[in-house]
């Protein structure tokens, strides 16, 4: 079994509304659930400082975001599933200007938001580049840090980030072609079948708009809100249109598969737009009111956020972020000077010393078994899954690699043990790397 990673990120400058919680955090969070895959979630709170300059503004959205998910089920482990805030994993920064280095400004040019902005400015009459800071202008590469610092293989995005995630594959290849294949190459992932929710205005819900109901509004103002709701001026009686009803699409975004058909059906009987919008009401409020009592809990305790957040970038930072980020700055000849020195004084090159993977047994909170085998860097090849019952199980499986080396993973089952999609390769040259150091010890 191979390990997909997932990972995406939330510009914290705003508070969440419905059209979030239908396209991201509901789709998000049930994912987040599915076997075989870890999951990155990550508060983009240096993404924010681009638009927004209030810093009592950008810290309120952080914890507006963080108690939305959290109370709308998201369930961080540091294990599975992670959630932490983007300006704590410090090499997320180091890692923007590697890619700076090797980024195409040409590419960037024609990055789409950054391109808005001269257009506008052209417009107007004004300089290509009045009031654009170069903050919007690398955007794209920070963004491209923020995947490729944990190696994530697929991104959950809208449709207007589709750009922002090729363009890190390309700063990745790059990074690659000139320094080893070190970064996995990420692939946008565009769920076709999440419909965005209309406004109250009928066009889509954004905060541009002005048009939003916000996820976590009390009950009465979410009736109101609901009750705002743009229709046309058909009586009850008359048959009224599903087409281009916002309310239906509303409706539709919260209902099953029955009640919508049911509400179609009252549509056509004439349904009056009052009885409609408290059906609505109801149908939105029966699933949010759960949400909405944790939600309320949470924001009473922001240091319990604020400590999982920390946890979260802390146990990111030391499995994936550093180790990475050892490899890459040996990688682009940040290195040790004194390894050099002996060269020097020997007059000839290096030798490196090969350093092995190593093979780690431990035992989980909930009382199992487990290995993992990490590259001489740290970083995780090859882990148990679920676990064993027994220390002995466990070590039944590196005594086998021992021996075997790769082929192991053809002798044994493999249930229960997985590793990053893509790495099979690697993990058979260590497991065999493993082999050959223990048959050669005295
Ligand atoms: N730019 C994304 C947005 O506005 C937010 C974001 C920042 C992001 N970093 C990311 C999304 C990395 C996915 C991966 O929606």
């Amino acid at each position: 079994m191979t390990v997909t990673r997932i990972l995406t990120g939330i510009t914290t400058s705003g508070t969440p509304h419905l059209g979030n919680y239908v396209g991201a955090i509901r789709p998000t969070v049930a994912a987040s659930r599915t076997a075989g895959t870890q999951n990155f979630y990550f508060l983009a709170d240096l993404h924010a400082l681009i638009k927004v300059q209030d810093p009592a503004k950008v810290q309120r959205s952080t914890l507006e975001i963080a108690a939305s998910w959290l109370a709308c089920g998201l369930e961080p482990d540091n294990d599975r599933v992670w959630f932490y805030r983007q300006s704590e994993i410090v090499e997320i920064p180091e890692l923007t200007w590697f890619l700076t280095c090797v980024a195409g400004k040409g590419i960037l040019n024609r990055a789409h938001a950054y391109k808005a902005s001269v257009d506008r400015n052209r417009a107007d009459g004004e300089d290509d580049d009045n009031g654009i800071t170069a903050g919007l202008f690398m955007y794209p590469v920070l963004m491209a840090a923020d995947i490729l610092v944990f190696n994530a293989h697929k991104v959950p995005v809208g449709r207007d980030q589709i750009q922002h995630i090729e363009m890190a594959r390309d700063f990745a290849q790059r990074f690659n072609h000139l320094y080893g294949d070190h970064l996995v190459l990420p692939e946008a992932m565009v769920e076709e079948h999440v419909a965005t929710l209309p406004g109250l205005d009928g066009r889509k819900m954004s905060k541009s708009y002005d048009n939003t109901i916000p996820l976590f509004c009390t009950r009465e103002e979410l009736k109101k809100l609901i009750f705002s709701i743009v229709t046309d001026s058909r009586a009850p009686g008359e048959a009224k249109d599903t087409e281009g009803s916002a309310l239906f699409q509303l409706y539709q975004a919260f209902a099953s598969a029955e009640e919508t058909a049911a509400m179609r059906d009252a549509f056509a009987q004439g349904i009056g737009w009052g009885d409609a919008k408290q059906k609505l009401f109801e149908r939105i409020d029966a699933e949010l009111s759960p949400m909405r009592e944790r939600y309320n809990a949470l924001m009473q305790e922001p240091q319990r956020i604020e400590a999982m957040l920390r946890e979260g970038a802390r146990v990111a930072r030391e499995r994936h972020g550093l180790p990475l980020m050892r490899r890459l700055r040996e990688a682009v000849g940040l290195r040790d000077l004194s390894k050099l020195a002996d060269a020097v004084a020997d007059d000839k090159p290096v030798k490196e010393k090969a350093a092995l993977p190593v093979f780690k047994q431990y035992r989980e909170r909930d009382g199992r078994f487990h290995f993992k085998l990490a590259d001489a860097g740290g970083h995780p090849l090859v882990w148990s899954d679920t676990g064993f019952d027994a220390p002995k199980l466990a070590g039944a499986w590196i005594a086998a690699a021992k021996i075997h080396g790769g082929r192991v993973l053809d002798l044994i089952d493999r249930t229960g043990i997985c590793w990053s999609e893509g790495r099979e390769a690697d993990v058979r040259e260590a497991l065999d790397a493993l082999r050959d150091a223990d048959a050669a010890k005295p």
